[in-house]
C-alpha cells in the first residue's frame, strides 16, 4: 500500500451571518460564503501496518492526540470500515503545519479534510465527494467545505454546500498575531448570550427573508465585481471579538487605511485579511502593515484565492 501527500487549502469567511440556533443543538444556522486560499498545509500519509493511528505535527500548538481532528478523521473511518482497517492497518499522519492554528482559517478542518480524502484512497474505500462530507460533517462543520474548497454559499450549520463561480485574480493578505487565538466555541457561545433575542425562530421564513443579506455577496460573487466584493464583506462575529480584543480592530482598521479592497476578521477570528486585486498591491500591503504596527509578534502573509480544495501533492 502506498503513501499519499495532500495539499490541505485554508479558508477565509467573505461573508458570515448568524441566523438562529441551528435545530442540530449547540449550533447555529449561519448563512456563509467560503473561499479556499493557496496558504495550504500538507499532509503526509503513511501505511504503519499495525491497527495504530499516530499523529506527528512540526507545530507543538497542535495536539498529536485524540483532540487532533485529523486523528478523529482517521479513526472514524477506522470505526466506519473496520474491514479495511483490519486488512491494510493504520496510519501514520505527519501534518506540515503553515496554516496559523486557532486562527478562524480552518487549518484543523482542512487537515482532517485530507485525512478522509486521502484515506479514502489509501484503503481504496471508492467513498464519493458528498460521501466523505457528510463523514466530515459528523466532525466539524467546516470540514465539508474544506473538502471540495473553491468558492461556495455554506448554510445550514455551514455544512450545506453550494458551489459559486471561481473567484480568479484576487489577492489576500493575513495579519495575526501569534500569541493571539480565539476559541470558536467561545465566539459563538458570547454571540448567542448578546444576540439571542435576534434570533429568528426555526420555522420562520418571513424572518430569514428580511434578515439573510448573503443573496447580495453571491451576485457580486458572479459578475466578479471586486469592489461590490470588498463592500459586502460582514462577519457577525465581528460584533463579539473586536470589543474583547482591540489588537483585531486595530489590524482592521490598519488595512482600512491603506486603501484596500475590503478589510473583515476571518470567522472566529483573530486573523484579519484584507483584499487587493494584484500580487505586487498584496505584497506592498503587507510591508506597510508591518511598517505600520512594529510588533515581533504580528505574522503576515499573502495568498490567492484559490480554485481547489483537498488535492494530492503534485511532488
Ligand atoms: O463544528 P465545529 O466543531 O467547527 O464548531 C466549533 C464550535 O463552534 C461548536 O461547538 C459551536 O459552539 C460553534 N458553532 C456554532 N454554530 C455553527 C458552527 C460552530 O455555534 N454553525
Amino acid at each position: 500500500m502506498r503513501s499519499y501527500s495532500l495539499i490541505a487549502p485554508a479558508k477565509i469567511n467573505l461573508y458570515l451571518e448568524i441566523i438562529g440556533d441551528s435545530p442540530s443543538g449547540g449550533y447555529h444556522e449561519l448563512a456563509m460564503v467560503l473561499q479556499s486560499i493557496d496558504l495550504a498545509d500538507r499532509i503526509d500519509l503513511r501505511p504503519i501496518g499495525t491497527e495504530t493511528i499516530r499523529v506527528r505535527c512540526d507545530d507543538s500548538q497542535v495536539p498529536a492526540d485524540k483532540n487532533n481532528l485529523a486523528y478523529r478523521a482517521a479513526d472514524l473511518l477506522a470505526r466506519q470500515f473496520p474491514t479495511a482497517f483490519a486488512r491494510y492497518g493504520g496510519v501514520e499522519i505527519v501534518i506540515h503545519k503553515h496554516i496559523p492554528v486557532a486562527a478562524g482559517l480552518a487549518g484543523g478542518s482542512a487537515d482532517a479534510a485530507a485525512v478522509l480524502v486521502g484515506m479514502d484512497l489509501m484503503w481504496q474505500l471508492g467513498l464519493t465527494q458528498s460521501e466523505l462530507q457528510e463523514l466530515g460533517a459528523q466532525l466539524g462543520s467546516d470540514i465539508p467545505f474544506c473538502i471540495a474548497g473553491g468558492t461556495a454559499l455554506a448554510t445550514g450549520r455551514g455544512e450545506q454546500l453550494s458551489p459559486l463561480p471561481d473567484l480568479d485574480n484576487l489577492y489576500v493578505v493575513l495579519a495575526k498575531y501569534r500569541n493571539l487565538s480565539i476559541s470558536t466555541a467561545w465566539a459563538y457561545q458570547t454571540y448567542r448570550q448578546q444576540f439571542s433575542s435576534f434570533y429568528c425562530a426555526p420555522d420562520d421564513v418571513e424572518c430569514r427573508r428580511q434578515r439573510v443579506h448573503s443573496g447580495q455577496m453571491v451576485a457580486a460573487i458572479a459578475h466578479k465585481d471586486a469592489a461590490k466584493i470588498g463592500q459586502l464583506l460582514h462577519n457577525d462575529l465581528e460584533k463579539v471579538a473586536l470589543p474583547v480584543y482591540p489588537q483585531v480592530l486595530q489590524l482592521r482598521e490598519v488595512f482600512q487605511s491603506l486603501g484596500v479592497v475590503g478589510t473583515m476578521m476571518s470567522g472566529s477570528g483573530p486573523t484579519v485579511f484584507a483584499l487587493t486585486e494584484s500580487l505586487a498591491e498584496a505584497e506592498q500591503v503587507k510591508e506597510q502593515v508591518k511598517s505600520a504596527i512594529a510588533s515581533p509578534d504580528l505574522d503576515l502573509w499573502v495568498a490567492k484565492f484559490s480554485n481547489t480544495g483537498i488535492r494530492i501533492a503534485s511532488d
